[in-house]
């Protein structure tokens, strides 16, 4: 019988009462027949999923009311989402997407790798430059398994009174340890900073030595992520503890060519892909799709079906070269800086046909001095 697998599980845990992990098979389940296109299986065992009532509601999803909370400030320690399947959407390199995808299956199959003495906790941290996608990644996991993500929130756990953080640390850990979620330590430097590190002082080493001990003591099944932008500043102890690597980087041109399509979806028609990939060179996920987010608004916005190829190399400029380009009357040295993205491309014919203008004043231009 197919997905024999997920049905005993199904039954095991439905037997034991254990609604969440129902729930989170029945989800396994359901995804696995969506690949399959079984549309009728996939409806149905939705709508069972949906009328499963307040047990499964309570215990697997929207339990922001029992979030434990800072006792100074009474602001709570963690932030609760439920990302659904395919909301946030990650492009990654394939060595990448392996690991990834080896995490989910981990995870997936944890009780059997334990049944079989090869049981690991599943952890995962990422790292690189901001807007790469670290974020997004968390919550992508998370809508893959179908389970919330409980993410601290290091503006409460690190309270003005330092001394409540190791305390409020331990309170976070304990209540995602009962509960069948994943926890989510985004922006992890900020409490996981060198010990060694001389201007800091002795209580913040201390909830250093709390991460670790809590991280220790972590109940073996739950779900660890983290992330950071600034893995060299991390306590190399914390670094050892999580199972999984994954640094994120730039995007390759044939990433970028990809986001594209995602963030600019049927607004790319007619668009130059390949041109557009690659004059983004050395801009970030996060900058490529504010930039075909604001190129869209420009296209509602004049009643276009497409966006303005253009306007959106104007854009790429602009990101690529950190200044405003004046659109209208832009200056020599938005000229240049435009040239300097692919001079085989922008010749002053083309920068003139962009800006609107003539030859002769772009070429002159052009060759006008800029003073730095
Ligand atoms: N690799 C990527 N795939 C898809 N979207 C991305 C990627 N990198 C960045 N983004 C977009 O940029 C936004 C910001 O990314 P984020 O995950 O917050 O970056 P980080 O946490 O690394 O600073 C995301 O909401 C997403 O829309
Ligand atoms: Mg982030």
């Amino acid at each position: 019988m197919e997905h024999l697998k997920e049905v005993a599980k199904i039954a095991e845990w439905g037997i034991k009462g254990d609604a969440a992990r129902v729930s989170a098979y029945l989800s396994q389940l359901i995804e696995k027949l969506s690949c399959e296109d079984d549309k009728k299986a996939v409806q149905r065992l939705h709508s069972v999923l949906a009328d499963s009532g307040p047990n499964i509601e309570s215990s697997a999803i929207g339990a922001h009311a029992r979030l434990p909370v800072d006792s100074e400030s009474r602001l709570a320690l963690a932030d609760e989402e439920a990302p659904r399947l395919d909301e946030f959407p990650v492009i990654l390199d394939s060595t990448t997407s392996h690991r990834i995808e080896e995490f989910i299956s981990f995870v997936k199959n944890a009780d059997e790798l334990e049944a079989h003495g090869v049981g690991l906790s599943p952890s995962l941290i990422s790292y690189g430059p901001p807007g790469t996608g670290k974020t997004q990644l968390a919550r992508y996991i998370a809508g893959r398994l179908n389970m919330p993500l409980v993410i601290a929130r290091a503006d409460t756990l690190i309270s003005s009174y330092l001394g409540s953080t190791s305390k409020n640390l331990r309170t976070l850990f304990e209540h995602v340890g009962h509960r069948h979620c994943i926890l989510f330590l985004d922006e992890l430097d900020a409490f996981a900073k060198l010990r060694d590190d001389q201007q800091e002082l002795g209580e913040l080493k201390r909830v250093v030595v709390s991460l670790l001990q809590n991280l220790d003591n972590m109940n073996p099944h739950t779900i660890l992520i983290a992330a950071t932008n600034h893995d060299h500043l991390l306590d190399p102890a914390i670094w050892r503890r999580f199972t999984f690597k994954i640094p994120l980087h730039h995007p390759s041109v044939e990433e970028r060519d990809r986001l594209l399509v995602l963030y600019l979806g049927h607004y790319m028609k007619g668009l130059n892909k390949e041109l557009l990939a690659e004059i983004s060179e050395s801009l970030s996920g996060s900058d490529l799709r504010t930039i075909s987010q604001d190129a869209i608004r420009d296209a509602v916005i004049r009643k276009k079906e497409t966006v303005d190829q253009d306007r959106l190399v104007w854009r790429i400029a602009e990101a690529r070269l950190k200044q405003d380009i004046d659109f209208a009357n832009p200056s020599p040295k938005n000229l240049q800086a435009v040239q300097s993205l692919n001079p085989h491309v922008f010749t002053g014919k083309k920068i003139a046909e962009m800006f609107k203008t003539s030859t002769s004043t772009v070429s002159r231009r052009l060759k006008q001095e800029v003073t730095k």
